[in-house]
C-alpha cells in the first residue's frame, strides 16, 4: 500500500513511521513532512489545497490518505477526495463539525445524553458582554466557537480576566458560549470508527502549558504518555459506552456518519466523566505515545475505518508504557527564532524514538522551523524506566533557546 499522510507534526511524522514500521506500507509520502522524513517522501504542498492533494495521489498511486490536522477535514477534504474515488481516512465535512463548531459538539453531546458542562451561549460581543456582568461564581470557561488553533477557550478566574478575553477575542458576528468549570484530572480517550463501530485507544493524557508544574500559557502540548492511570478500565469503560458509542450512533443517526479518529477530551472527578471538547484527528503529541503501543497493523485498522468493517477487528495495545517530551523552542507559544541548527540526534540511545515536528533539512543539516521542534520518544515496562531513559537521553539533543518540560507524567507518577 501506498500512504499520502497530510500534515507536518510530530504526529504525523509518527503515523509514517508506524505505517512504514508495521508492514502496512510500501510507501509513505507526507505533505509537506518534515526534516525527519526522507526528503524524497515529502511532497511540498499545503494539505489545504484539495486540488494540488489530488494530484499528488494519481501521481504517486496512493491508495490511502491520511489526513493528520484539523483544518482540512473541518474543510471537508475528506468529501472533495472521496468524489474523486480516492480512499481516505477521517471524517467527512459535516461529521468534522464537532471539532469545527464547539457549540455542534454540545448540542450532539446535549441531545444524545452524553455527560459535558451545561453551558449558555451567545452571538455578538455585547451580547457576552452584559451576561457577564451577571456572573457570581468564577471560575467560568469562555469557549469561542469555530477552531481557533487553541486559542478559543479562556478559563477565567475574575470578572476581569473574562472581561480582557472577550475585548481582545470577539466581535459582533462571534458565537461564544460559556460553561461552568469542572475542576478534575484531564485525560485524551480515542476512539477509531468506521461508522457504526467505535474502538477505544488506551487513555493518554497531555501537558497543555509551557512549564513545569502546569505553569504557564497553553500550548499545542508540551509532552504525553499512555496509558494514563486516571483512566482506569472501568472508566474506559464509561468513556466508551457514555461517550464515543452515543456520539458514533448519534452521529449516524444526524445522517452523517463519524468515520476515522474521534478524539474525547475528559475530565474526571472522582466517579464523574464529562467531556471537554472532541477533536475529530489524532492527537498530538498523544499519538506519539499511543501508536508505539499499538499491536494491530495501523493500515489494517485504517483501511477498517474507510470500508466499513472495523466490527471485525479488536484494538490491542503492548502492555507497556509510553512517554513523550517536546523539544520546543525558546519563547514559544510566544515569539520564537526559527533556522537554530540542531545538534546530538545522532548521539541518542537507539531504543529512543525522535519524532520530529518543526524541523527543515538545509544542506545536510537539521534545523528548526517551528515553535515544537521534537518529540523524544521511549517505551518501557514501567513509566519510571521509559520517563529515565527519555530523560537520560533528552539533554543529548539541543539547539540555541531550546527547552522541554522536566515533569512529564507527574501525574501518573504522584499517584503511585
Ligand atoms: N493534544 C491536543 C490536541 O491534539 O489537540
Amino acid at each position: 500500500m501506498r500512504y499520502l499522510v497530510l500534515g507536518s507534526g510530530g504526529r504525523e511524522h509518527c503515523i509514517a513511521w508506524r505505517l512504514l514500521n508495521d508492514g502496512s506500507a510500501s510507501e509513505v509520502y507526507v505533505a509537506p513532512g518534515n526534516g525527519g522524513i526522507a526528503q524524497e517522501y515529502c511532497i511540498a504542498i499545503d494539505p489545504n489545497d484539495f486540488d494540488a492533494v489530488k494530484k499528488i495521489c494519481f501521481e504517486k498511486k496512493i491508495d490511502a490518505v491520511v489526513v493528520g490536522p484539523e483544518a482540512p477535514l473541518v474543510a471537508g477534504v475528506v468529501d472533495y477526495l472521496s468524489k474523486e474515488k480516492i480512499p481516505v481516512f477521517g471524517p467527512s465535512r459535516q461529521a468534522a463539525m464537532l471539532e469545527g463548531s464547539k457549540l455542534y459538539a454540545k448540542y450532539i453531546m446535549e441531545k444524545y445524553g452524553v455527560p459535558t458542562a451545561s453551558h449558555r451561549d451567545f452571538k455578538g460581543k455585547d451580547a457576552i458582554l452584559s451576561h457577564l456582568g451577571s456572573i457570581r461564581d468564577y471560575p467560568v470557561v469562555i469557549k469561542l466557537d469555530g477552531l481557533a488553533a487553541g486559542k478559543g477557550v479562556c478559563v477565567a478566574s475574575s470578572p476581569d480576566e473574562a472581561l480582557q478575553f472577550v475585548s481582545e477575542n470577539c466581535s459582533a458576528d462571534s458565537t461564544v458560549f460559556i460553561e461552568d468549570f469542572i475542576d478534575g484530572e484531564e485525560a485524551s480517550v480515542l476512539g477509531i470508527s468506521d461508522g457504526e463501530t467505535v474502538l477505544p485507544f488506551i487513555a493518554a493524557q497531555d501537558h497543555k502549558r509551557a512549564f513545569d508544574g502546569d505553569r504557564g500559557p497553553n500550548t499545542g502540548g508540551m509532552g504525553a504518555y499512555a496509558p494514563a492511570p486516571v483512566i482506569d478500565e472501568s472508566r474506559l469503560r464509561k468513556v466508551r459506552d457514555e461517550v464515543l458509542v452515543p456520539v458514533i450512533n448519534g452521529m449516524k443517526k444526524e445522517g452523517h456518519p463519524f468515520k476515522g479518529i474521534l478524539y474525547a477530551g475528559i475530565i474526571v472527578r472522582e466517579n464523574d466523566i464529562k467531556v471537554l471538547e472532541f477533536n475529530v484527528r489524532f492527537g498530538d503529541p498523544e499519538t506519539q505515545v499511543l501508536l508505539p503501543l499499538l499491536k494491530n497493523e495501523l493500515g489494517g485498522l485504517i483501511e477498517a475505518s474507510i470500508n466499513g468493517n472495523l466490527s471485525e477487528k479488536i484494538l490491542e495495545f503492548q502492555p507497556q508504557h509510553a512517554i513523550t517530551v517536546v523539544i520546543a523552542s525558546g519563547g514559544y507559544p510566544g515569539k520564537y527564532a526559527k533556522g537554530k541548527r540542531i545538534s546530538g540526534l545522532d548521539a541518542v540511545a537507539e531504543d529512543i524514538i525522535v519524532f520530529h515536528a518543526g524541523t527543515k533539512r538545509e544542506d545536510g543539516r537539521i534545523l528548526t522551523s517551528g515553535g515544537r521542534v521534537l518529540n523524544v520518544t521511549a517505551k518501557a515496562d514501567t513509566l519510571m524506566e521509559a520517563r529515565e531513559a527519555v530523560y537520560r537521553e533528552i539533554t543529548k539533543i539541543s539547539f540555541e533557546g531550546s527547552f522541554f518540560r522536566s515533569d512529564i507524567a507527574h501525574r501518573a507518577i504522584a499517584a503511585r
